[in-house]
């Protein structure tokens, strides 16, 4: 199937994932607002041990299809930690005989070596946190690595893992058209099979946000639109773009196709986000909590929130319109229609074989504003 079928955006609902955060880094990157804590390496081992309990502590389940184990940076993990905590899936829900085992990596932590031994952990993909080939855009964007150790990593990478990913980030203001066109040539040379293309968000709370309102120019909207764009044209070159950030040559992201499609997962670790039965629950975001949380057997909850009838349906929709391949119309799709037939009109959504699907894709964060704004029908 291809990666933006329709028939694989619905299956992906069915699949039953789980999701690790690994909230170390070597260092807080600028615009990062992710749950993340730099400098406090002593705690990882602690950190495994806690993880560990927690998938313990959770309800019989799965088997599952999609694992992901994000960051943070989950590289700076010894790799036997994080094969225990796979093991330790496996032996509370089950891990189905394909299942994709994903995990982020930063290109300085990724050599023959660490690749290997992450292999022989489990992991059967790796998503490469690139950003840029461009060593003015990494240096501005506070990263680790230069553009060189990137590509070795990848090649490294590549030598070992079926699968290879990176991410990249476009529009920050020291980009330019030729220096973006430049990390586009690259990625479609390396040989990957899929990429993830986000633009850069001024997110509150960071150093970026900080530094935007003291002064630093902010990534600009058109520009950004430019970026999104050209991406799109080059990178479909090689890959299926499946949603508005991603491409794939042939398979999609598991863990994340099911998420689009409101499937279930369980969540581990600090701050992580999961979806059972109907409910949407959300961890604890400061290590010390989440870890006194769980070693006295408790839950690290910070909050969860039941989803359910009309919510549900928009909740639908707002992550299902984000495919190429959208999504079923359904009471939430019928009332779009309804309220806004302007947006056909327009050419911006389709209707088709039962699927709202939209056309012009620079625009979904317009068109969810709307889903989520649209009150039920009467
Ligand atoms: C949370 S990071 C974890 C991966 C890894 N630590 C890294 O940074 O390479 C996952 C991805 O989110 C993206 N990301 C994080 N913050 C972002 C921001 N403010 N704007 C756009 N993309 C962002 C980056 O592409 C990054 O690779
Ligand atoms: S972007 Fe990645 S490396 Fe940088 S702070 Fe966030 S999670 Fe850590």
């Amino acid at each position: 199937m291809r990666p933006d079928s329709a028939r694989l955006a619905d299956l992906a609902g069915q699949w039953r994932s789980a999701y690790i955060h690994i909230p170390f880094c070597a260092r807080v990157c600028p615009y990062c607002d992710f749950a993340v804590v730099a400098g406090q390496d002593d705690l990882v081992q602690r950190y495994h041990r806690a993880v560990i309990s927690e998938i313990e502590m959770s309800d019989e389940w799965g088997p599952l299809d999609a694992v992901f184990i994000g960051g943070g940076t989950p590289s700076r993990l010894p790799p036997e930690l994080a094969g225990s905590m796979i093991e330790a899936l496996d032996s509370k829900f089950g891990l189905a005989s394909d299942v994709e085992i994903s995990m982020e990596a930063n290109p300085e932590d990724i050599n023959a070596t660490s690749s290997s031994a992450f292999s022989k952990a489990g992991v059967s993909r790796l998503s490469m946190g690139v950003q840029s080939f461009d060593d003015v855009v990494l240096r501005e964007l506070g990263r680790q690595h230069t553009s060189d150790q990137a590509q070795n990593a990848v090649a490294a990478a590549q030598a070992v893992f079926p699968r290879v990913s990176i991410d990249l980030i476009y529009g920050h203001p020291v980009e330019t058209n030729l220096s973006w066109e430049q990390t586009l040539d690259l990625t479609l040379a390396l040989g990957i099979d899929h990429v993830s293309a986000y633009s850069l968000t001024v997110e509150l709370g960071t150093p970026l946000s900080r530094a935007v309102t003291n002064g630093y120019p902010a990534p600009d909207d058109d520009v950004q639109a430019d970026r999104w764009e050209r991406a799109a044209e080059r990178l479909e070159e090689r890959f299926v773009r499946y949603e508005v950030s991603n491409y794939a040559t042939e398979q999609p992201c598991r863990y994340n196709l099911a998420t689009w499609a409101q499937g279930e997962y369980e969540a581990f670790g600090l701050g992580a986000h999961g979806h059972r039965g109907g409910i949407r629950t959300r961890n604890l975001r400061r290590i010390d909590r989440y870890m006194e949380a769980v070693e006295s057997g408790k839950r690290p909850l910070a909050g969860e929130t039941v989803v359910s009838g009309w919510d549900r349906e928009q909740e639908r929709l707002m992550l299902g319109l984000r495919r190429a391949a959208g999504v079923i119309t359904g009471p939430g799709g019928r009332r779009v229609l309804e309220l806004h037939p302007e947006f056909v009109k327009a050419g911006i959504v389709k209707e088709e074989n039962g699927r709202i699907v939209v056309v012009r894709t620079l625009l979904t964060d317009t068109i969810i504003r709307e889903v989520l704004t649209m009150p039920p029908p009467e």
